[in-house]
């Protein structure tokens, strides 16, 4: 008996072993160090514009192949294959979350993610699981971030990510997407203490969550707060920062207390433009920016410590190759090649040219390189 849980604890504490990292100019940058060149990984480049991404997909229910690591894995690399990106990113999905704590989601092709029993009233709370074991719900997402730590050989490093509060708390009471996000913010005004309460319920979940993937071997952490757009300055204060801010904290405690890896962690909420000097106070290395911010103002606003990610328009990725090529230089000359990472203002979509992408990222390294260290 004894042998047995000694031998369960040095396999639980053991560390894994990983291939040495080669290309680390996306952890440097993101870690504010000099890097010879702008780092470049696009938000969904595991995705529908790619026809092997199509194929591997076609046929397979969306959450089932969220929960088949060697899918998640081979999606993973797909992008890595075609482009000279320097991070990949987990195939997987934030929704994953609300399922972990016990809600029905499903992808319907053509209308996107749906809860058919979405929360409506503060009651419906105590459906939801109220101490999430995330080894258990979520340990599937843990073996593909592992599987596919070996499997990129140190190419480049592994993000793993999470939606943040506020966003899970959309899509778990609107029930889907919305346009205007009025159901979720009903409850922020009519039930503040019930929205606080799920709040910090995913909260808890996020943050064993984020440590568990840097567990399985993630070498960065993105946490998605893509619907901040929707709440003024003052919900985002009461509603979404204070949330953000203790993930940060307590994952990086968390990571302390049980020696693994500290990780450069980053915080993209779209749209909030009036909060980026908060949140590059909020203990994240990075700040995602979307593409509705110039450079500069950004930069003005979040200080010179912070690495700034981001933000060419998606749409730009329509455009011929060399205006692409010049939007790009004209992105990177404003943000500066030092304490930044090259990225679109939010997700490619499924009509995109994989090689309009491809001329994107070309563009990035090559003009960062010539322009040198500024
Ligand atoms: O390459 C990557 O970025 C990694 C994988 C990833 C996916 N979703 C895969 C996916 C990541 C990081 C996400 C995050 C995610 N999921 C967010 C935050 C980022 C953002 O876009 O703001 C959000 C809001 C979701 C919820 C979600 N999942 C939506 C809105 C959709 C699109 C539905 C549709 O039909 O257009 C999804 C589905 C989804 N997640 C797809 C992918 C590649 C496409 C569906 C498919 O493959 O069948």
């Amino acid at each position: 008996m004894w042998y047995s849980i000694s031998l369960h604890t040095a396999f639980v504490l053991r560390p894994h072993t990983f291939p040495e990292l080669k290309n680390d100019a996306f952890v440097k940058a993101a870690r504010g160090e000099e890097t010879d060149y702008v780092p470049v990984w696009c938000m969904r480049q595991a995705g529908r514009y790619l026809p092997e991404f199509r194929e591997t997909r076609a046929g397979q229910d969306f959450f089932v192949t969220c929960r088949t690591p060697e899918i998640c894995c081979e999606l993973t690399l797909q992008p890595l294959r075609r482009f000279p990106f320097d991070a990949a990113i987990i195939f997987s999905d934030i929704l994953v979350v609300p399922q972990a704590l016990g809600m029905e989601v499903t992808m319907v092709p053509g209308k996107g993610p749906t809860f058919p029993e979405p929360l409506k009233e503060p009651e419906d709370l105590v459906k939801l699981c109220q101490s999430v074991d995330v080894n258990a719900e979520l340990g599937y997402v843990f073996s593909a971030i592992t599987l596919t730590r070996h499997k990129l050989e140190g190419k480049v490093p592994l993000i793993g990510f999470s939606g943040a509060p506020w966003t899970l708390m959309t899509y778990m009471i609107e029930g889907g997407g919305s346009n205007t996000m009025s159901k979720a913010k009903r409850w922020l005004y009519q039930y503040p203490e019930a929205s606080h309460k799920l709040l910090t319920l995913l909260t808890d979940v996020i943050v064993d969550y984020l440590v568990g993937q840097v567990a399985a071997g993630a070498q960065a952490l993105q946490v998605f707060e893509s619907h901040a757009g929707y709440l003024g300055a003052m919900q985002f204060n009461e509603f979404a920062l204070p949330y953000i801010r203790d993930i940060s904290k307590r994952v990086k405690a968390k990571l302390k207390a049980s020696s693994l890896p500290t990780v450069p962690m980053i915080v993209f909420a779209k749209d909030a433009h009036y909060a980026i000097e908060d949140l590059s106070q909020s203990g994240y290395e990075v700040v995602g920016l979307d593409w509705t911010v110039s450079p500069k103002v950004a930069r003005e606003k979040a200080g010179n410590s912070i690495t700034l990610q981001g933000n060419m328009d998606p749409c730009a990725l329509y455009a011929p190759k060399e205006k692409i090529g010049e939007i790009v230089k004209k992105m990177i000359d404003d943000f500066g090649t030092q304490h930044y990472i090259a990225n679109l203002g939010h997700g490619l979509y499924p009509d995109m040219d994989p090689d309009h992408v491809g001329a994107f990222v070309e563009a990035v390294h090559n003009h960062s390189r010539h322009t040198g260290k500024n």
